[in-house]
């Protein structure tokens, strides 16, 4: 019993110790880690100056572990002016808007986030963010990135988060990404000469960068693309390629995209073609679109899990054909999903009644600034329960009224088509010239009683005159 009580006794005084120190321990990193928090947040150099950074003490997820925030924006900072080691339990770290010149090299096994957009960074050389073992999210848009050397993102493993756009990117070396064995989001927008990247446009994206099949999203806005190929298995749910030169949809996109944007690009039409692997996208955006007139019969057929669509901005689409969702069940609907449609924009002057069995179930419906035709051919547009902001452009007597609050006897068909009161007004006309003429024919005098009058050579009544003259000229 006694000898229990003293073991049991022994084992509690051991691991009183080990907590006591385990918490002095932690108190002298707790003081170090001070330390360190005034020497990057309050450097002497800047203290009491409004160049110093914000540092906030926050409780991070999941274990409520302690996490520091700091805040360097907007503080004219230079890269020399940073020092290498980072504070302890330091979580993110922004320093965009500063005037970095290059891209800093630091040291943390803590720090989740970094922050260097809009700074002049020009060059991303090998092992440069190295020593950032747990770094998740890196930020590098909007400075002028040219050259970027084959081994920069090396030593990442847990990186998700890579944000490249708005640089002067040409060309990337190969497998530049196989270190970054779990990204998920890659942004490559707005690097205008990225065309100029053979890969990007013949060749195999994914395979020729080092890729990882767990990317999740892809942006590459305004890279200046006429093709692009990806891998139709790879398991991508988001892609954006808006303001490029596509005249179509590239016909080889991974199977599984969610998220589809090709707005503002080249496409005069869409056709079944543009959408033909695309049967689990929820969201397509098919905006600003210049050049775009109309979307054809069965453009749309195969999006059947679509949710939301917008042709908004698109300023010289005029139509949208009646089997644009392919031919319709008159009753059930073959979209069940489908919620938002939007036309703002557009110039696009009627719709297919045909169109009412989707048309009907939309919970928002984007009209406005269509210039529509109200008449009998639309008249079902009235019907539907959503208000769509549409607007009568003709006829010119209920003009700018809203279709929901315009006259139902309004919307009618002319049993005659217009260019039938052309041709009748036209017929009057003529027939008024024909009267005239024959009026103005009946009015005048005849031929032959105006000749006789003249007088000349060879009118009768010269030679009564002249007779008598020749007479006394003779005698
Ligand atoms: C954060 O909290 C620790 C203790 O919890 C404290 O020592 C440190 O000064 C705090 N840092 C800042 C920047 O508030
Ligand atoms: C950015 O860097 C370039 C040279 O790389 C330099 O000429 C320019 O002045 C820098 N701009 C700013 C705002 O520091
Ligand atoms: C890339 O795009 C630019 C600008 O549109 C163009 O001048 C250049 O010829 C293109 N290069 C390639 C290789 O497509
Ligand atoms: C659909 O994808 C397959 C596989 O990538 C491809 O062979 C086919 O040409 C694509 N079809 C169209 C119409 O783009
Ligand atoms: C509406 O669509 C149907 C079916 O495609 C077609 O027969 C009809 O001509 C269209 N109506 C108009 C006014 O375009």
């Amino acid at each position: 019993m006694g000898r229990n009580m003293s073991k049991s006794r022994a084992r509690l005084t051991f691991l009183l110790l080990l907590l006591v120190a385990l918490v002095s321990s932690s108190l002298a990193a707790e003081n170090i880690a001070a330390d360190e928090v005034d020497r990057f947040c309050y450097p002497d150099s800047k203290r009491d100056t409004r160049h110093s950074c914000e540092c906030n003490n926050v409780s991070a997820a999941p274990w409520g572990m302690r996490a520091l925030r700091i805040d360097c924006s907007y503080k004219e900072y230079r890269t020399a002016d940073l020092s290498e080691l980072l504070p302890l339990y330091i979580d993110t770290l922004d320093l965009s808007w500063n005037a970095l010149d290059r891209a800093p090299v630091f040291s943390s096994d803590s720090l989740h986030q970094l922050n260097l957009m809009h700074n002049n960074i020009s060059q991303l050389s090998g092992n440069n963010f190295a020593r950032l073992v747990s770094l998740r999210e890196l930020y590098l848009s909007w400075n002028s990135i040219s050259q970027v050397e084959a081994q920069t993102f090396a030593g990442l493993p847990h990186l998700q988060v890579l944000d490249l756009a708005h640089n002067n990117l040409r060309s990337l070396p190969g497998q530049l990404l196989a270190p970054l064995l779990v990204l998920t989001s890659l942004d490559l927008s707005w690097n205008r000469r990225l065309n100029e990247t053979a890969q990007l446009q013949t060749g195999d994206l994914y395979r020729d960068l080092g890729i990882n099949w767990k990317l999740n999203t892809l942006r590459l806005d305004a890279c200046s693309l006429r093709e692009l190929r990806l891998p139709a298995g790879a398991p991508l749910k988001e892609l954006s390629l808006r303001r490029n030169l596509f005249r179509r949809v590239p016909a080889q996109l991974p199977l599984t995209l969610l998220q589809l944007d090709i707005s503002d690009n080249l496409l005069e039409r869409l056709l079944p073609e543009d959408t033909a692997n695309l049967t689990q996208v929820r969201q397509l955006f098919v905006e600003d679109m210049s050049l775009l007139e109309g979307v054809a019969a069965n453009a749309l057929a195969r999006l059947e899990l679509l949710e939301s669509l917008s042709f908004q901005n698109s300023r010289h689409m005029n139509h949208f054909d009646g089997d644009a969702f392919g031919a319709l069940p008159k009753a059930g609907s073959s979209f069940p999903t489908l919620r938002s449609l939007s036309f703002r924009g557009t110039i696009l002057r009627s719709f297919n009644a045909t169109l009412s069995p989707v048309f009907g179930q939309l919970t928002e419906l984007d009209l406005n600034g269509l210039p529509l035709h109200c008449d009998c051919e639309l008249v079902w547009l009235k019907r539907l329960p959503v208000e769509t902001g549409g607007r009568c452009f003709k006829p010119s007597r209920i003009r700018g009224m809203l279709v929901t609050s315009a006259r139902h006897e309004a919307f009618s068909c002319d049993t005659w088509p217009r260019w039938a009161y052309g041709l009748v007004v036209l017929t009057l006309i003529a027939l008024c010239a024909v009267g005239i003429y024959l009026i103005v024919m009946g009015l005048r005098p005849h031929r032959g009683v105006t000749m006789r009058r003249k007088v000349g050579a060879g009118s009768p009544y010269a030679r009564v005159t002249i007779e008598p003259n020749r007479q006394e000229n003779l005698s």
